[in-house]
């Protein structure tokens, strides 16, 4: 396993981060644990949940979206892992929380691997004392950033993991909306894709720019600016939001399978889950 070690002993609830390592930064919001939050988590502190909140008090929707896009995790692993897919490679983990990639695959299938990529270290932390705790079958975790994927696919635990001869699954959920225009995010899409194997199945969704017919314009372009600005001013890590045609461009070469890029909500069609508008754009492709 590579990446940092962070002895993390106690884990739970965050109320005294006493705990927690040096390494990890309390005082700036993070885009792991605002998104925990929304989820309705504990794994965040002060600067997080004020940023969330700050997102939360204009658009409340966006616990939802959080959700919805969670279940399109779901639907898509359970999908690709029923269509034979046993390997995942899962980068922009996020802080594990239900049904996260290595359970929704290793349920259809206890063999699957999955390897895990984040850039926070926070996240690590989670992942490796669940790891500990409860174990996770064949799971990897590997800290490293997608702008950077040439030393992702170079990590010598990833490539122990996972046979590149093989088809997998390229998981790519609610990240590169973090990855500005000028770190290139099709290139770096394009220089994973291109060593997966033909059958290779790629997931990803991406908040965006546009808007729904039925929706309010004026007000959903608003709540767009606030989010964009309180990632900016309070996160490590500002937020792009792009417009549906730049995030189908991130599949060129790639066979997109039904419904096509379509929000996570007409992903799903959870009767459940309440429709706010189009938010996240999720699509799941082929690599011929
Ligand atoms: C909104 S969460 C999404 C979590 C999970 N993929 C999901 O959809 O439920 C975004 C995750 O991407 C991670 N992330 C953001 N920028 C990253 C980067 N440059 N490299 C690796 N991970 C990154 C964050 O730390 C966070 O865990």
């Amino acid at each position: 396993m590579s990446g940092n070690e962070y002895g993390v002993g106690r884990l739970g609830s965050l109320a005294d981060d006493s705990w927690v390592p040096p390494v990890i930064d309390t005082t700036r919001a993070h885009p792991a644990r605002m998104y925990n939050a929304y989820l309705g988590g504990k794994d965040n502190f002060a600067a997080d949940r004020e940023a969330a909140e700050q997102i939360i008090a204009k658009a409340p929707e966006v616990r939802d979206l959080a959700r919805a896009n969670r279940a399109f995790l779901g639907h898509a692993v359970r999908m690709l892992a029923e269509q034979g897919i046993d390997q995942f490679l899962d980068i922009g983990t996020g802080i594990p929380t239900a049904d996260n990639t290595h359970e929704v695959a290793q349920r259809v299938n206890p063999a699957a691997k999955v390897v895990y990529v984040d850039n926070d270290p926070i996240v690590l932390a989670h992942a490796r004392a669940l790891m500990a705790g409860h174990g996770m079958g064949a799971t990897t975790i590997i800290q490293a950033d997608l702008r950077d994927p040439a030393s992702i696919l170079a990590d010598p635990a990833l490539r122990g993991a996972l046979d590149f001869g093989r088809p997998m699954g390229l998981i790519l959920l609610a990240v590169l909306h973090f990855v500005s225009d000028e770190d290139g995010p099709a290139a770096i899409v394009k220089q994973l894709t291109d060593v997966l194997a033909p059958g290779s199945r790629m997931v990803l969704s991406h908040a965006t720019t546009d808007v729904d017919p039925r929706g309010d314009a004026a007000v959903v372009e608003e709540n767009q600016a606030e989010a964009v600005r309180v990632y900016g001013q309070k996160s490590v890590a500002a937020v792009t939001l792009r417009t549906g045609d730049r995030i189908r461009a991130l599949f060129d070469g790639l066979e997109l399978l039904p419904p096509g890029i379509a929000s996570v909500y007409d992903h799903l069609a959870d009767p459940d889950v309440r429709h706010h508008g189009v938010g996240i754009y999720g699509g799941i492709a082929r690599k011929p």
